[in-house]
């Protein structure tokens, strides 16, 4: 095995904190230390017993230092990502890469002339929920896909921290919905969006979303609706996935997905069933015998992958997991849904 790559962390809070545990149990880097501009957070990176720099031009002049991971609140990502890599650092952005595309393509032109990498820690595309989805659309298990339904839900409202404040990119949108975003766009890979309809929450907070419903329609016909709430005391399931032979869900994290598949063969006549004040043979269930139903449990998977790779990238053994392309996409989508919910219109895009 190579070396590890030397790694310091830009911003010790909750995230610079998890990335700070990763490093210590990763087998491709090794922490170097973390940096924050908070006195109180270098002093507690010490009492922990990590390296915390004064400055950051002390990390940007360390020689050792091959990896920045930038765990700042968003609006100081680019500034940031910018000066690591003018100063031949590899950069690991925390999500969301930037606040808009223009911020992102400014980093992306300086790492393309430095020559170094430049990616962002789009971790949820090793959550398992995603993983089962993308199956089941790349197989055609539920037959051709229709519609798929991305939902997390939370009834706190925003924390109180800067997720609250528009200039320091607060909002539910940047928050989750770019994990969301990104995992639509990672299921269909190749198929592009052709429309974008949002609404936008402002349940708790008037300056930023709380919540927002973005739906997106795919060339291919499938309808992908992403929901982040954070005002919702019962919760939707976490995936639902409607194909024309079947449907799947995926209630709450660390469940299994549970999969109908319509048997081929003779429909029978269903019998029509009492429901409320009336009848309805449209919404008979099913004779057990005319589905097949089974469960998808949870596949192996290990976040450590995203160093692994970005590592093997440095040594040119690998490409890099979340390319440039991808994160403008998911900039694109993150954009269209400010203006769709402003407008109250479904957009036509080419993304
Ligand atoms: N990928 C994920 O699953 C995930 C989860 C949570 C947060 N995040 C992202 O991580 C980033 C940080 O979020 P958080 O929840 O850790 O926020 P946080 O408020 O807990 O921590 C941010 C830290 O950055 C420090 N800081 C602020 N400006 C700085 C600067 N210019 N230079 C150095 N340090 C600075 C603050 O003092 C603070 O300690 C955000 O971009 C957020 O979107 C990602």
């Amino acid at each position: 095995m190579a070396d590890k790559k030397k790694l310091v962390v830009v911003g010790y809070g909750g995230m610079g904190g998890w990335h700070v545990g990763f490093a210590q149990k990763s087998d491709v880097v090794e922490l170097a230390g973390i940096y924050d501009i908070k006195e109180e957070r270098r002093a507690l990176a010490r009492e922990n017993g990590i390296r915390a720099y004064e400055t950051l031009d002390e990390v940007l002049n360390d020689q050792e230092v091959d990896i920045i991971t930038v765990a700042t609140p968003n609006d100081h990502h680019k500034e940031i990502a910018i000066a690591a890599l003018n100063a031949g650092k590899n950069v690991i952005s925390e999500k969301p890469v930037c606040m808009n595309s223009e911020e992102l393509e400014a980093v992306i032109a300086v790492a393309n002339k430095v020559g170094k990498l430049f990616t962002v820690h789009q971790n949820r595309r090793w959550d398992t929920d995603k993983m089962r989805i993308a199956d089941l659309y790349k197989k055609g298990t539920i037959g051709k896909m229709l519609n798929i339904e991305s939902r997390i839900h939370g009834s706190r409202g925003i924390p109180g921290d800067w997720r609250k404040v528009k200039s320091e990119g607060g909002g539910m949108v940047l928050d989750w919905g770019v994990h969301l975003i990104d995992q639509a766009i990672m299921i269909l890979e190749d198929v592009k969006i052709k429309s974008i309809y949002a609404r936008l929450d402002h349940v708790t907070n008037t300056e930023v979303d709380d919540g927002c419903h973005i739906v997106l329609g795919f060339e291919n016909g499938v309808d992908y609706t992403i929901e982040v709430g954070t005002s919702n005391y019962i919760n939707m399931p976490r995936f639902y996935a409607r194909g024309d032979k079947g449907t799947a869900i995926i209630v709450n994290w660390n469940e299994p997905m549970k999969v109908v598949v319509k048997r081929v063969g003779e429909e029978k006549d269903a019998t029509p069933i009492k429901a409320e004040s009336g009848l309805t043979k449209t919404m008979a269930p099913r004779d057990e015998d005319t589905v097949d139903t089974f469960e998808v449990p949870m596949p192996p998977s290990d976040v450590h992958d995203f160093y692994r790779n970005f590592c093997a990238s440095i040594d040119g053994k690998e490409t890099q997991i979340v390319t440039h392309d991808q994160m403008r996409r998911v900039m694109k989508v993150m954009e269209y849904t400010f203006e769709s919910a402003e407008k109250n219109q479904v957009l036509k895009v080419n993304i």
